[in-house]
């Protein structure tokens, strides 16, 4: 048996410490938390009535998804201004009450900042689409090549980068939805208006931003050609741009530096050592988000094809992040979000194991160095829901994505890619909150603006509430273990098996005035019963949490049931 020394980094010093490493974050989506006035939308009143709910999970910061003035083509991710609230979600009375309200409960508020793009709608993009000379230069607007687009870049959502404009006569960026134009960030007067909103709301009394891909500000000069093959054509032309560490250091210098508030960018194509360097202490971010762990089940590097899943893989993402920011940087842990299908049913058993899986899914994203985000319904277990048209379906990326497989002569209707498209579209995370189990799971007394997930009679708040052995309750232990343990949030990370393709197992430990802190994860990730060694050693043992009902404090051979966690503590 290989022993291996536990290293330890001699206790934490004080300027190490910070409280948005210490939290855990609970991402709530608005439109689908809770309604208040029955017109089938979540609003913030609705909100505000479930604040409770949230702090009784232990959760220390609120994520919101963006709740400004937006024609909702991509549900509020398309902003048609930055500093009013959004009649469906209700008003800015509303919005300071929820504020005050959550720091009552000693949570803090952190917002979505959208400034890659706006909404058409937006007041800037109408008067650049008319020329307006103050404004003509706030988003990128360039001849065609030919009759084509100036360039072969792709939409994130499908398709071509850019939409001809009648008006202006030119054609216009955007790197998501055509009603997403980019802003053209290498103009300083874009710059000093984004700032200056940043500083808007933080003097409102807001902790923090989350930053929509924030790292795709900087596009290459003269928008080169991108590669044709590659996942997203175009984009090593706009990811880490040459400009954007000029750019987000001055956001930090000019106004985030000024405030006490924490940081977290999403970063697609984020890879370690630019995580460093946006992270690291001089960096201007707290932390990001990479995607590499949300990619496991894409079949040959392709969103819309179905892959199997390798526990090796995700043992060797998560152990390059954990151990790559160990001393510069920290990482932001999460399964789900608002664009991501429900964790349990892709690296879970929805059907069998719904329970289980899901409480092993979360003992892990608990126990990892970096800050933990929950994504609401997570801790219920909910799973991803049924999509039999897309009649049914409201995520334009999605609904893009279908209709361009439709258009392929591979398929000849829905039922052919209804497989895909149900287990990857957005809307599975956008399900309503399963509060109860009575009609549409107590999210509204009207029509939901999305179907309910069926399953609402046996996942929801209610009942979870009321059973001891609920996924909600096992959360609620999780984050007290956080809460209790530094080594969770401080400790070194290391994996004792990564070759093991079923069991992943490591330790996180802590030099404390104390002593050592030490902890061992032990997680089955499939469903057969599984019987491992554990290379570690130790005087005493014992255990602290497992999703099964067990006493054994002996971590040596471990025999494992069907997705069993169980988290020890060694001394
Ligand atoms: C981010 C958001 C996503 C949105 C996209 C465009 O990825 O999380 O919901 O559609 O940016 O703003």
């Amino acid at each position: 048996m290989t022993t291996y020394e536990t290293r330890t980094n001699g206790g934490v010093a004080d300027d190490e410490r910070a409280w948005w490493k210490e939290a855990v974050v609970y991402q709530i989506y608005p439109r689908s938390f809770a309604d208040s006035d029955g017109d089938g939308f979540g609003d913030l009143p609705g909100l505000i009535n479930r604040l409770d709910y949230v702090s009784s999970l232990g959760a220390d910061v609120i994520w919101l998804n963006p709740i400004y003035d937006s024609p909702q083509r991509d549900n509020g991710y398309d902003i048609s201004d930055y500093q009013s609230i959004d009649d469906e979600y209700g008003t800015m009375d509303d919005w300071e009450e929820l504020l005050s309200e959550i720091h009552a409960r000693d949570m803090k508020l952190v917002m979505d900042l959208v400034v890659n793009h706006t909404s058409v709608d937006h007041e800037w993009f109408q008067k650049s689409r008319r020329g307006d000379p103050e404004y003509e230069d706030y988003y990128i607007w360039r001849e065609g090549d030919g009759d084509g687009p100036p360039n072969n870049w792709q939409s994130f959502f499908g398709g071509s980068a850019w939409t001809y404009d009648e008006e202006r006569e030119a054609y216009y960026l955007h790197l998501y939805d055509t009603s997403q134009p980019d802003l053209n960030w290498e103009n300083e007067a874009v710059r000093r208006d984004v700032f200056e909103t940043i500083e808007w709301w933080l003097e409102k009394g807001i902790d923090g931003f989350r930053m929509d891909v924030i790292n795709l500000l900087s596009k290459a000069d003269g928008l080169p050609d991108g590669d044709p093959d590659s996942e997203w054509v175009g984009s090593e032309h706009f990811i880490d741009g040459p400009r954007i560490t000029e750019y987000l250091d001055a956001m930090d210098e000019q106004v985030l530096s000024n405030y006490d508030v924490m940081t977290v960018g999403e970063m697609p194509q984020l890879s370690v050592e630019q995580a460093k360097s946006y992270t690291g202490t001089d960096g201007p971010l707290d932390m990001a988000f990479h995607f590499q762990h949300t990619k496991l089940d894409y079949a040959e590097n392709q969103r819309w094809a179905i892959g199997e899943w390798d526990l090796e893989e995700l043992k060797e993402i998560t152990s390059r992040w954990q151990n790559g920011l160990a001393e510069e940087g920290w990482n932001a842990i999460y399964w789900e979000n608002h664009d991501q299908p429900r964790v349990v049913s892709r690296y879970g058993d929805p059907v069998n194991y719904r329970r289980e899986s899901a409480k092993l899914l979360g003992t892990f994203s608990l126990t990892l160095s970096g800050t933990p985000y929950i994504y609401q319904g997570q801790e219920l277990g909910m799973t991803n829901s049924p999509w039999t048209s897309i009649a049914d379906m409201r995520d334009v990326d999605a609904i893009n994505h279908a209709k361009a497989l439709l258009e392929t002569d591979d398929y000849d209707e829905y039922t052919d890619i209804q497989d895909t498209i149900s287990y990857r579209s957005r809307d599975n995370a956008r399900t309503p909150m399963q509060w109860e189990p009575s009609e549409n799971a107590g999210f509204t007394e009207g029509d939901p603006w999305i179907q309910v997930n069926p399953n609402y009679d046996e996942v929801n708040v209610g009942d979870a509430e009321d059973d001891p052995d609920s996924v909600l309750n096992y959360y609620r232990d999780l984050l007290d273990l956080r809460d209790s343990h530094d080594a969770l949030v401080y400790g070194d990370y290391c994996d004792l098996l990564p070759d093991h393709e079923s069991v992943y197992v490591y330790t996180r430990t802590l030099g404390t005035a104390e002593g050592t802190e030490r902890l061992l994860v032990v997680l089955n990730f499939f469903g057969d019963e599984e019987t491992v060694e554990v290379p570690v050693k130790f005087e005493t043992a014992s255990l602290l949490l497992s999703n099964y009902d067990r006493d054994d404090d002996d971590p040596t051979t471990v025999t494992l049931a069907p997705y069993e966690a169980r988290v020890y503590e060694l001394r």
